[in-house]
């Protein structure tokens, strides 16, 4: 399907510069942030080899191109999930909201397409899976354990905690749960996805810290 094909140099740089085309697409991973979520997830791939990455909240397929590089190292799979009509602080009014990222005949946000044409790009249709669609309804009938689950959807209370709730679940022994824009001072961001999924996962005495970058936290499941 992919027209851009993955080869090594005899030094084994992959021929398709994927991380150039993260870097190049619209969203909200810093590089920093997007190398340690590449590398975290290859490293689950090797703990729990064959299991698939899932992530929530595509949106232009920023952090997908780096999972998606690892999924590809890892003759592994990612299931990207997102409705694609935007969180509540992407829509017209607030802090993050994009024009160019509005389709001009229904006046909705859709980010589908600037996904789409990410992956093509980098290399990784083969390698990602968009899903388009709620991320809780796509919980309820996946039903295998994830490598790596990455929770970067809604950032509201309630949206944030049914992503936990749904998801952690699905978190492999030995795989990890990553978490974006967890701030512990409510000065620094948003409380949610620290209250709502970071204090949840890790009271629950089945998850361990192992690293932390910028706001990005990678859990352990024991
Ligand atoms: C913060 S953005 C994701 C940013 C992306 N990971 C990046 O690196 O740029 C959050 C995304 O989650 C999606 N989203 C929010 N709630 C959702 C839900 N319940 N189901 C599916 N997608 C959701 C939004 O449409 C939005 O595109």
């Amino acid at each position: 399907m992919a027209r851009v094909k993955h080869t090594r140099d005899a030094a084994g740089v992959d021929s398709v510069p994927w991380r150039d085309v993260a870097l190049a697409t619209k969203g909200f991973m810093p590089a920093a942030e997007g190398d340690a979520l590449h590398a975290a997830a290859l490293a689950a791939a090797t703990r729990v080899p064959g299991a698939p990455f899932v992530e929530i909240g595509t949106y232009c397929g920023r952090s997908t191109v780096w999972l998606g590089a690892a999924a590809w190292l890892s003759d592994a799979v990612l299931f990207t999930v997102d409705h694609h009509r935007g969180s509540e602080e992407l829509q017209v009014g607030w802090e993050h909201h994009d024009a160019e990222v509005v389709d001009g005949r229904s006046g909705r946000m859709d980010s589908l397409p600037f996904a789409r044409t990410a992956l093509e790009l980098a290399g990784l249709e083969n390698s990602v899976v968009l899903v388009v669609g709620g991320s809780v309804e796509l919980a309820h009938v996946w039903d295998r354990a994830a490598a790596m689950v990455f929770i970067d959807g809604g950032h509201g209370v309630d949206v944030a905690g049914a992503d936990f709730e749904a998801w952690a679940g699905h978190v492999a022994r030995g795989g990890t749960l990553a978490i974006h824009d967890v701030f512990a001072d409510p000065t620094e961001g948003g409380q949610a996805p620290y209250e709502q999924i970071y204090l949840p996962a890790v009271r629950s005495g089945r998850f361990v810290e192992e690293s932390v970058c910028g706001s990005l936290r990678l859990l352990r499941r024991l």
